[in-house]
Order: structure tokens, then C-alpha cells, then sequence
């Protein structure tokens, strides 16, 4: 008689289950059996091999089953010491999720400083208020190349983590490999805190919500635009996919997949992208006082260095001290003050551009809505010496005399504030894995 196996556990998959076990150090085995049955009424299962571990195969998703593993020789049979359970589902075959044991995206920490002046700017609608599992389906969806028309795609694609959740690249490629983008791709940090919840840079979308399935039916973007079925093409590729069908029914109690419920969950996983950390919010959280009309804005912030804090008080300093930046690019979540008019790239502009939070705007490739500038000092150049006049122009930008600012900075000022600007950089929201895909590779 052989030993038993030891040590059996048993990983869900899609249909399947995936048991791994410790073979017994005695005896010549010949072979495992496994077998599966599941809890209450069915068929039991069974499967052989000759090493750990066995795949089971033909299990029903959802139900929950109790597996053991029995070895084999010519002198006998031996039964598993242990046993397992398991329930299979195809959101385990496909993806790293564990449903039992979900990421916290409701209500991440938030330091002191984003206190109730900062939350007022927060544009969650009461009817889409982020919860764990609305968010997670959010995540599945951003990091899923089915939303585009030819499975090339996915919102991710082109909001990469480690480019502040934008693209490196000017103009993004789209789905059909040969299209781009006419305007540069968007950091994601922080939308949650542009108070008027409009999104694109022209703000032609009135909330995250409604932005989130543009893309989708965009013709360059994910391609679902009208010649190709639009939205409602979409609709039952994804309603046909196991994992939708378990996350959907997870998070809204039915698997109907719907326009509504995809905007509401990728909205919910975007607003769960709070960027709270960098070298300045480090910094500035020892230096945070709530009883000061600056909250302590413009003292030194520890830890920056000599270069990046010259640069920080040029950010946050009004007229006579720095140079205003702050008025707009509003700390701590340097997400644009919703009264920001045109900062005058383009003589005789009319338009008014927002801009993401500037949180993370170091790791980008491209700047501004055209993304025109690829280097920090061509941004810093420009507001020093570049601003040009037109209707639109925010009286922020503007002379007393009425003609766009000019800052003559030093070279070391502008120096000092491309060092602030890098010392925003967030490194814990890119690599923090409830932002990272959750397919598994
Ligand atoms: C092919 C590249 C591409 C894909 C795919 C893509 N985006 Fe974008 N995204 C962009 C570009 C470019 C912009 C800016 C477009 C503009 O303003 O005209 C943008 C802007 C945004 C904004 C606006 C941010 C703000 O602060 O106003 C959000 C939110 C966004 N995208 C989310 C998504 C989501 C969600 C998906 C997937 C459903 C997605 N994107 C897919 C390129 C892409
Ligand atoms: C009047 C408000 C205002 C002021 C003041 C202002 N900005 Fe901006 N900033 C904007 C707007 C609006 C945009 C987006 C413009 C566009 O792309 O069309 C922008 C864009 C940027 C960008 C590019 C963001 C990106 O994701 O591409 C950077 C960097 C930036 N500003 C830095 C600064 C600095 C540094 C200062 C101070 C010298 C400053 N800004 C002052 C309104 C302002």
C-alpha cells in the first residue's frame, strides 16, 4: 500500500478545478484518482494522473464542491489525508480576483489635509456612491480588450498605470492599429476632485458616468461606433462571457449587462484612483495646519529638496511671491478650479480646455490637450514667456496692463519649478494592484 497525499488544495477555475497535492514519500505509486462531488444532488466527478496536480474538468460554476486525491500502486489504494473545497466559476479561470476578499476602493485612507474643503469637490453622484464590488467590476471592465470591436483594445490600453493612467505616446493608437487619437489621452489620478464632474479636455461630457462608454463607440478609439452596432453590439458579446455574468450578478444581483451598469462600475473604479501620495504630500502632511488660512501652503515642505521647495513655493505663491499656479492647479489634489478659463496656448482662443490633476504629470510623454509640449521646461517655457492673448483668457494669465503675463523667471526658477512638478509624481497608485490589470497573464 502506498502513503496518502498530503497537503490537497484545490484552486477554482472556470468549469474546473485545479487539485495540487504533496505525493506521500512511500511507496512506488502507478497513479492518482481524484474525485469531486458537490454539495447536496449531482454527479460526482473523477480523474486520474500520475503526478500532482490533477485538472477537473466539467464541474457546474457556482456550486460548491468537496474534492479528495487517492494514490495508487500495484499493492493498493491509499485516500487522500485531506480534502478540499471549491467552488468553480469562470471569474477564477479568468481572473486574480478573490470575490470573497475584496480590494478596498470605498473608502480608501485619506490623509488630514484632504479635508472637508477638499471633499466638497468631490462629483460623486448619491445614486453611484463607490462600492467594493461595483469597483471591481469596474476594474475588469477598464482592463478588458472585449470592449473594443476586434478585441485589440481596452481602456487601459491607453491609460497606463505607469504613465499616471495616460498614454505615453502623443496620440493613442486605436483599435484598428493605424488610427490615432487627435487629442492626448488623459491622466486618471484625482478626477473624482474636478468639482464640475465634466470630462474631456473641451468638457463635452457632463459626468464619469456618462464619459465612460464614449470610447467604446468611439470609431478611432474602441470602435463600437454606429457602422459597427454601436453600443448595443457590445452589450451581448459581453452578456455571453462566464465572468461577466458571476461579476454583474455580484454586483448589481442579476447578470444583465446593461450601457447603465458598465458606466456606473468603470466610473466607480475611476473615482477609486485617489492619488493622496508623492514627495510633496509626504512632506506636506507634517506641515498641514488646519488653523492657518493656508493651511501651511506656504511653509517649507521637509523632505523636498533644496530645488523642488524653491519650485513649490514659486507653485504655490500669489502675486509678489510665486507665480500662481496653485490658483487653478488647486493642492492637495491639484485637480483644475472649476472657474479656470483658457491658459492661452493659441492666440484668439475662444475655447476653455480643463486639465487633469497634475498629480503624477512627470511620468507623462505629452502635455496639454494637443499634447504640443513633450518635455516639463516647453510647459514651464510657455507659462514664463508664451501665454498669448484671446477672449478666452483667465484674468489669472493676464497683465495689469491687459496683455498675457510674462514671468522672466531665472533659469533656475523655471529649473526649480519642473523639480516641483516631478515631485508630484505618485508611484503608490501605479503600482498599487486593485489599480492593475486582474486578468490573469
Ligand atoms: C485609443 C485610446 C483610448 C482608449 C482605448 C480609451 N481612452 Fe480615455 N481618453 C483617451 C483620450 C485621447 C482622451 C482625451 C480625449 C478628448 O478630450 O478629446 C481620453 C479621455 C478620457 C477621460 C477624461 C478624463 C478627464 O479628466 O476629463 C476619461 C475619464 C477616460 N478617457 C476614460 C476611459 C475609459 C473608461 C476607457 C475605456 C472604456 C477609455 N478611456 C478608453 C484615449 C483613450
Ligand atoms: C488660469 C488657470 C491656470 C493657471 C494659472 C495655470 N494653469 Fe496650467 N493649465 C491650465 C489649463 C486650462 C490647462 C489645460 C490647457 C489645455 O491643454 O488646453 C493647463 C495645463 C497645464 C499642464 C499640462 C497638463 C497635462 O496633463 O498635459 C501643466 C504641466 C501645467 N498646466 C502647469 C502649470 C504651471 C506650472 C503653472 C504656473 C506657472 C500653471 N499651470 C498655471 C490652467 C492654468
Amino acid at each position: 500500500m502506498p502513503g496518502a497525499p498530503t497537503g490537497l488544495v484545490a484552486t477554482a477555475g472556470n468549469t474546473s478545478v485545479n487539485l495540487a497535492f504533496v505525493a506521500p514519500s512511500t511507496g512506488a505509486i502507478s497513479s492518482y484518482t481524484a474525485s469531486c462531488a458537490p454539495t447536496g444532488a449531482g454527479a460526482v466527478l473523477s480523474a486520474t494522473g500520475s503526478a500532482s496536480p490533477l485538472t477537473m474538468s466539467g464541474l457546474t460554476n457556482g456550486t460548491l464542491y468537496t474534492c479528495t486525491v487517492s494514490a495508487s500502486s500495484t499493492g493498493g489504494t491509499s485516500t487522500a489525508s485531506t480534502s478540499a473545497t471549491v467552488i468553480p466559476s469562470a471569474v477564477a479561470g479568468a481572473l486574480t480576483l478573490n470575490l470573497t476578499s475584496l480590494s478596498n476602493y470605498a473608502a480608501p485612507t485619506l490623509p488630514a489635509y484632504y479635508d472637508a474643503t477638499v471633499t466638497a469637490l468631490d462629483n460623486t453622484p448619491p445614486a453611484n456612491v463607490v462600492n467594493n464590488k461595483t469597483a471591481t467590476l469596474g476594474r475588469v471592465l477598464f482592463y478588458d480588450k472585449n470592449l473594443s470591436f476586434n478585441n485589440t483594445v481596452s481602456c487601459a490600453s491607453c491609460h497606463q498605470a505607469a504613465a499616471g493612467f495616460s498614454d505615453p505616446a502623443r496620440f493613442s493608437t486605436g483599435f484598428s492599429g493605424s488610427a490615432f487619437t487627435t487629442a492626448h489621452s488623459m491622466r486618471l489620478g484625482n478626477i473624482r476632485y474636478y468639482r464640475p464632474g465634466s470630462m474631456f479636455w473641451d468638457k463635452r461630457t457632463a459626468s464619469v458616468e456618462l464619459q465612460a462608454s464614449q470610447p467604446i463607440q468611439n470609431a478611432i478609439e474602441m470602435g463600437f461606433d454606429a457602422t459597427h452596432g454601436s453600443i448595443a453590439a457590445l452589450l451581448p458579446k459581453l452578456q455571453v462571457i462566464g465572468y461577466y455574468q458571476e461579476l454583474f450578478t455580484f454586483a448589481f444581483g442579476d447578470a444583465n449587462v446593461t450601457e447603465a451598469r458598465i458606466q456606473n462600475a468603470l466610473a466607480q473604479f475611476e473615482r477609486s484612483m485617489v492619488s493622496v501620495n508623492s514627495a510633496w504630500d509626504t512632506g506636506f502632511a507634517s506641515v498641514f495646519n488646519p488653523a492657518l488660512t493656508d493651511q501651511g501652503r506656504s511653509l517649507p515642505v521637509p523632505g523636498l529638496t533644496a530645488q523642488e521647495d524653491r519650485g513649490r513655493a514659486l507653485f504655490m505663491g500669489g502675486p509678489g511671491v510665486g507665480v500662481g499656479c496653485a490658483a487653478c492647479h488647486v493642492p492637495p489634489t491639484f485637480s483644475l478650479a472649476a472657474n479656470s478659463l483658457s491658459n492661452g496656448l493659441d492666440a484668439g482662443e475662444t475655447r476653455i480646455f480643463k486639465s487633469p490633476s497634475l498629480k503624477s504629470v512627470g511620468v507623462s510623454g505629452a502635455f496639454m490637450h494637443d499634447g504640443r509640449f513633450s518635455t516639463l521646461d516647453q510647459v514651464v517655457d510657455f507659462y514664463n514667456n508664451g501665454v498669448q492673448a484671446g477672449p478666452a483668457l483667465d484674468p489669472r494669465l493676464t497683465a495689469p496692463s491687459g496683455a498675457p503675463r510674462v514671468l522672466n523667471l531665472s533659469v533656475a526658477d523655471k529649473a526649480a519649478l519642473v523639480a516641483f512638478l516631478r515631485a508630484l509624481t505618485d508611484t503608490t497608485l501605479a503600482t498599487d494592484t486593485k489599480f492593475l490589470t486582474p486578468f490573469k497573464p
